[in-house]
């Protein structure tokens, strides 16, 4: 998703907001620009494509202003170009903007009959222009941009700049994130803190219908009456983080072979393994007095949560229901007065999944975050976090983040099912145990690295795969088909096996591989049958099993990956891995870019 960044500095802006707008790279882009006001007169430069485009114009024509505001834009309305990258001008007024103004097109019909010409197919282009207009009629800058916020529809975070005033950006956040950096003569505004990590880690985070002002020596904030609100400065976490891939070729390769040491972070937030016992969490709610949960979440995370489902159902006799956001915020689901809600989230800023919080919170039940981000907006909505402990996740593609909420939605079925009395003490010290093993069974499996990588090499010439699994191996098929697509651009599905012959099998033959995930479990004989069905047809099968599944399968393969044996309750943790490992080295091979796919955001703040 787009980012922001604005700056009103001691020195030259220019450099300092192009390091910025590299931290918020990992959000997706397609096109950037920078503005300055320099001697008083507005200047702007702008790039298709990568910042490094927008640096080669920089070093061309630098711009030398105190001030300024710069962008990384992901397209809604309009192509990616030079003509719609923004900041967006108009007599005068600079803007940036992340979100959508739903009610641009009627606001730009009036602009137009008022004489304003447009030059960019975008929605940003209106804000400009109905600022200008305020200016026009005789506002001071502060309150043109007010009014003009008053008549936008839409989620959105914006920043604005004035020619003629070199000490004064205004910013607004309804949706998308935006934070104020407090400096010393200086002050900043970001998308999020890793973009303003650099400059400070003081910040103040703007609540939905916020707008500020900042200059060199203060920020003031008001909501939309235009009245004074006071919001908590805070010291922020990212400081620390050190975005790099260290010696790694990708973010997205670094972060595979983190989830060892991340899942285990996570676990021992959860776990206490000196005890082999679920720790006691301070939650808004008893899990003994809850008739269901409702889970809800996009992506990857949607996917944690449907195997979730199957822990919570089996080993708390907790039901669950589960939707993606998108479906969830708009289908009107009774909720149960006895029920808590979970939503999941690597970023805590997916507009889906925070309509459908504030849905839940709307019908009165407790709210739970999962979330990666602990300042994120979901986070702060919430009334218990629950946090991953994953670490910044750079790569677009989800992969530590995903096994560090299985490792929370683990623990927190074990805990459920403790308080609810479905499973015994024994039985919760042998689920810890077990789950305490799944950093060292990671370890094992990242091991199987070049087996992999020469598979990938030919899975990349096919241009179709089917994902298959039963139980959780179910959406683990699911995530293994959207990780390969979502990167190699490989066309994939994934089934449950037992769907097979409802349809798919259609499509089966010697261009289609299959990729199987089936360790041996109590269902693995149901597996093997639907293997056969492929074999049957011709189709080239991938299975991925363990040393008994392997021995036992009967099948002849493409190729079997071996995992070591693993207990039940850690299986997608760890068969998650060679999923990911997969789609990796695919899309490698197909050369795309890996970190950043084409049309895709890290950070979905528009629905
Ligand atoms: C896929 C992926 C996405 C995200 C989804 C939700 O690899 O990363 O499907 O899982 O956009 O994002 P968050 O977790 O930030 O809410």
């Amino acid at each position: 998703m787009c980012g922001i960044v604005g700056i009103v500095g001691r020195g030259p802006v220019a450099p300092l907001i192009v390091d910025a707008l590299k931290r918020l790279e990992y959000r997706g882009y397609d096109s950037a620009g920078v503005a300055t006001i320099e001697a008083g007169v507005l200047g702007r430069r702008r790039a298709e494509g990568k910042l490094v485009n927008l640096e080669k114009r920089l070093n061309a024509e630098p711009l030398d202003g105190k001030i300024g505001i710069g962008h990384t834009r992901w397209a809604t309305h309009g192509v990616p170009n030079e003509t719609n990258a923004h900041p967006h001008f108009s007599n005068g007024v600079a803007v940036v903007h992340n979100g959508i103004i739903e009610n641009f097109a009627s606001l730009r019909d009036e602009l137009i009959a008022d004489g304003y010409v447009f030059s960019s197919q975008t929605d940003t282009e209106v804000v400009a222009h109905l600022i200008a207009r305020e200016l026009k009629r005789g506002a001071d800058p502060v309150a043109a941009a007010h009014g003009t916020l008053k008549q936008l529809e839409g989620a959105f975070a914006l920043a604005i700049m004035f020619q003629g005033d070199e000490d004064l950006i205004v910013g607004a956040r309804n949706g998308p994130p935006l934070a104020v950096g407090h400096g010393e003569g200086e002050m900043f505004l970001g998308s999020d803190a890793i973009a303003l990590a650099p400059f400070t880690n003081s910040v103040t985070y703007l609540e939905d219908g916020d707008w500020a002002t900042i200059r060199r020596d203060k920020a003031e904030i008001f909501d939309m009456d235009g009245a004074r609100v006071e919001r908590k400065r805070q010291q922020s976490l990212s400081t620390s983080y050190m975005v790099d891939k260290g010696n790694r070729r990708h973010f997205m390769e670094k972060e595979i072979h983190e989830q060892p040491e991340v899942i285990s972070h996570t676990l021992a937030h959860y776990l206490d393994f000196t005890s082999d016992s679920s720790k006691p969490l301070d939650l808004p709610f008893d899990f003994a007095k809850l008739d269901r949960i409702a889970i809800s979440a996009c992506g990857t995370a949607y996917l944690s949560g449907l195997i979730g489902k199957y822990w919570f159902e089996r080993l708390a006799r907790l039901p669950v229901d589960i939707d993606i956001a998108s479906e969830f915020r708009y289908r009107e689901m009774p909720i149960s007065k006895d029920s808590a809600a979970f939503f999941i989230s690597q970023s805590g800023e997916t507009a889906d999944t925070l309509a459908s919080l504030r849905y839940c919170r709307s019908a009165g039940v407790p709210i739970g975050a999962i979330v990666n981000v602990r300042e994120s907006t979901i986070a702060r909505e919430s009334d218990v976090v629950l946090p991953t402990l994953a670490g910044p996740e750079i790569g677009v593609a989800s992969t530590k983040a995903f096994t560090c909420q299985l490792s929370v939605l683990a623990s927190l079925a074990v805990r459920a099912g403790v308080a609810r009395g479905t499973i015994s003490r024994e039985q919760e010290k042998a689920l810890v145990h077990q789950l305490s093993e799944a950093p060292r069974f990671a370890t094992q499996v990242l091991k199987l690295e070049e087996q992999i990588e020469k598979l990938a090499r030919d899975l990349s010439r096919y241009h179709h795969v089917l994902y298959l699994g039963r139980d959780t191996n179910f959406p683990l098929a699911m995530e293994g088909a959207l990780k390969l697509k979502e990167i190699s651009y490989i066309h994939a599905e994934g089934y449950a096996a037992g769907e097979l012959k409802h349809g798919p099998i259609a499509l089966i033959d010697e261009n289609m591989p299959v990729i199987v995930i089936a360790p041996h479990d109590r269902i693995f004989e149901k597996t093997v049958s639907n293997m056969q069905e492929v074999a049957a047809r011709g189709g080239k099968i991938i299975l991925i099993t363990d040393k008994k599944g392997a021995a036992l399968a009967s099948v002849k393969t493409m190729e079997t990956i071996v995992l070591p044996d693993v207990p039940e309750i850690i299986a997608p943790l760890i068969y998650a891995l060679p999923i990911q490992m997969l789609a990796y080295f695919t899309a490698v091979f197909m050369g795309t870019d890996v970190d950043q796919p084409r049309n895709l955001a890290k950070s979905v703040t528009v629905e």
